[in-house]
């Protein structure tokens, strides 16, 4: 079963992850890969997409947002980004499916003393029950969720009118020794046109290519727009 998120959750005093995971008959795959990867991805990965994190975070207009959705969380590296510039008042609800990734994300808040303002909930996306937010942020998510544009069309369910959603991603039609890797290393699927499904939905709808690196396998690409009220 998900875990279900309420809006008067209870905040912990130390960042929760909500002890009831996923079915363990369903967990498992890719899941697997991610926990056993969570403790060296933050080495592997973490200069490599701090341009890009930062560029996000910006595209989301977070003055004046009061909850933003940060899925998948994985090991919490766009949260610095985004708490840096919501207001105090503003909290993050970072989800994801691995429990590894989820411990670092943990290790993370903890470390950083941002016990307050995250709360971490172990979801499959597929089965998500968050709602109300006003921001959605989804980095590197669509490429790797096993059907992106139901995952997709949750997410932007559970978005209030009015908020604004960033997904950020890579894409290669015809990935190349490097987005091979990328595919398998992420477990994801570099040649989905992982931005369509917010292109027929927002308002205000843009799509800009980052700066690019080879390591990325792909053009990495950022889209934002608006939930018409
Ligand atoms: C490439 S990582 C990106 C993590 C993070 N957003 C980042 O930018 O570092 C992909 C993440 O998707 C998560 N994930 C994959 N399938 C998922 C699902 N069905 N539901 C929720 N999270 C999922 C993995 O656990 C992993 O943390």
């Amino acid at each position: 079963m998900p875990t279900h998120y309420h809006p008067r959750h209870r905040r912990a005093s130390r960042p929760a992850i909500a002890l009831a995971g996923p079915d363990p008959l369903t967990y498992g795959g890719a899941m697997g890969w991610y926990d056993w990867f969570a403790p060296m991805y933050d080495g592997s990965l973490e200069a490599l997409y701090a341009d890009a994190r930062a560029r996000a975070a910006d595209a989301l207009e977070l003055a004046g947002a009061t909850r933003v959705l940060d899925l998948p969380v994985g090991t919490g590296q766009s949260l610095g980004p985004i708490l840096a510039r919501a207001s105090e008042g503003a909290t993050v609800v970072g989800a994801d499916l691995s429990r590894g990734m989820l411990a670092q994300a943990a290790r993370r808040v903890r470390a950083q003393g941002w016990e307050s303002r995250v709360e971490l909930v172990q979801s499959d996306v597929h089965a998500l029950e968050v709602g109300g937010y006003d921001r959605l942020h989804v980095f590197l998510g669509l490429t790797a969720f096993p059907r992106y544009e139901e995952a997709f069309a949750r997410l932007w369910d559970g978005l209030t009118p009015g908020g604004r959603a960033v997904v950020v991603d890579v894409y290669a039609a015809r990935p190349g020794f490097q987005g091979k890797m990328v595919n398998l290393v992420a477990r994801a699927d570099i040649t989905r046109r992982a931005w369509e499904p917010l292109e027929r939905v927002a308002r205000g709808y843009e799509r800009v290519a980052l700066p690019p690196n080879a390591k990325y396998g792909g053009e990495l690409w950022l889209a934002s727009g608006d939930k018409p009220t």
